[in-house]
């Protein structure tokens, strides 16, 4: 998978996690002193260990629980794809040019766990647009990626130039976490966007049909034959942490830049999900602004003008006409039929009061 990273490239680089690798920042679980851990353990023990407290951390922040909640609107969800797509984009790639790097090589399988190409095609479902790229609601990420999504997507172009084995560490939290708490987000997501598989129309197995808009959370099998089921993907977790304990083998100071970085890992992905915090639909129409009187400001039209009188602002249209009327009726029958005497006296009462009313519209 090649596709050209859509980001703009952060022009300072991403700094490498302090402090550095050596002293690792990481506090595997409440109150275990450093000096008591034991770095002869297989990388993939140390890892989960060691990222136990940044896995609950990011578990429970408010962006990761919108998401499992199924808080989401599916333009919110796609949005998120999109993001995530960058990510993977981008570790996915890394990972293709490291191939043949001794520590990456044996959990390098992209057929069995690329997810930068069924991202790609859930975001085209749910955005009904086979070029979502210029869709406004990708488009916008694309153009002008959030800190938080340029800050990893920067971390891991920089590691894959200098210090590629640490990609290992964003691959362990990325893939082991889809194939983990993944798929209980996966169950509600489906529930809450009403979206099911294709079994029912295309009259496969409900297992082997995808879902479109979920086929990030699918894996194939080991054996390439059909979907993963929950059983299957302990076995390509298992599969993946026996890879990793054979690349890293027993470089300890290896397994130490490893469980810092995939705390990196964590953070960066506690970042990402800030951006879930808050609702992320588009913008809805602009409030008009509000308005200031100003004598250099254009006249409004007489619709306008009307519309604005009904509801009791400004002075009426039609008032004013009705008004020149009454005067003109007035001065009618005034002239024409006198204004004397008792006749003239209820003449002028009755012209007033038609006046009055006139005036009150
Ligand atoms: C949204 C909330 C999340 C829930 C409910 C959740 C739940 C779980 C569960 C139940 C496991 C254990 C699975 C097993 O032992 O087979 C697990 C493992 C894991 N999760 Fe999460 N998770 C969540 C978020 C995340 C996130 C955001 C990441 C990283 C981006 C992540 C990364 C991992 C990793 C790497 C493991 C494997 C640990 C190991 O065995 O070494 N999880 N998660």
């Amino acid at each position: 998978m090649t596709a050209v990273l859509p980001l703009k490239q952060s022009s300072s680089p991403v700094p490498s996690p302090s402090p550095s690798p050596s002293t690792p920042s990481f506090q595997p679980s409440a109150g275990l002193p450093l000096e008591t851990i034991d770095w002869t353990r297989p990388v993939s023990e140390l890892l989960r260990t060691g990222t136990k407290r940044a896995h609950e951390d990011v578990e429970h922040s408010p962006g990761a629980a919108r998401l499992a909640k199924g808080e989401l609107s599916k333009e919110e969800y796609a949005r998120w794809c999109v993001a995530l797509w960058c990510v993977y984009d981008a570790l996915e790639t890394a990972l293709s040019e490291q191939s043949y790097n001794h520590v990456l090589s044996p959990t390098f399988h992209p057929a069995l766990l690329s997810r930068a190409s069924p991202l790609s095609s859930d975001i085209s479902s749910l955005l009904s647009s086979p070029a979502w790229q210029s869709h406004p609601a990708a488009s916008s990420l694309l153009s002008s990626p959030p800190t938080p999504l340029q800050a990893y997507v920067g971390r891991l172009t920089q590691l894959a130039q200098e210090q590629p084995e640490r990609l290992l560490a964003h691959a362990y939290v990325r893939y082991l976490g889809d194939l983990s708490g993944g798929q209980i987000i996966r169950r509600r997501l489906a529930k809450q966007l009403s979206l099911s598989s294709l079994s029912a129309s295309s009259g496969a197995k409900e297992d082997d049909a995808p879902t479109p808009g979920l086929t990030f959370f699918e894996f194939p099998r080991l054996d390439g034959q059909g979907r993963a089921d929950t059983q299957e993907m302990r076995k390509i977790k298992d599969w993946f942490r026996r890879g990793m304990d054979e690349g890293v083998g027993e470089d300890e100071e290896l397994k130490q830049q490893l469980v810092d970085e995939a705390n990196e890992a964590f953070r960066l992905n506690a970042g990402l999900f800030g951006m879930l915090d808050e609702p992320w639909d588009s913008p809805t129409e602009e409030e008009p602004p509000e308005e200031v009187y100003s004598p250099l400001a254009k006249p409004k039209s007489s619709g306008a003008a009307e519309s604005e009188a009904s509801q009791g602002q400004g002075f009426p249209l039609t008032s004013f006409i009705a008004f020149l009327v009454a005067v003109g009726l007035a001065h009618f029958l005034l002239v024409t039929m006198g204004f004397t005497g008792q006749r003239g006296w209820e003449k002028f009462e009755l012209v007033q009061g038609w006046v009055k009313g006139k005036l009150e519209l």
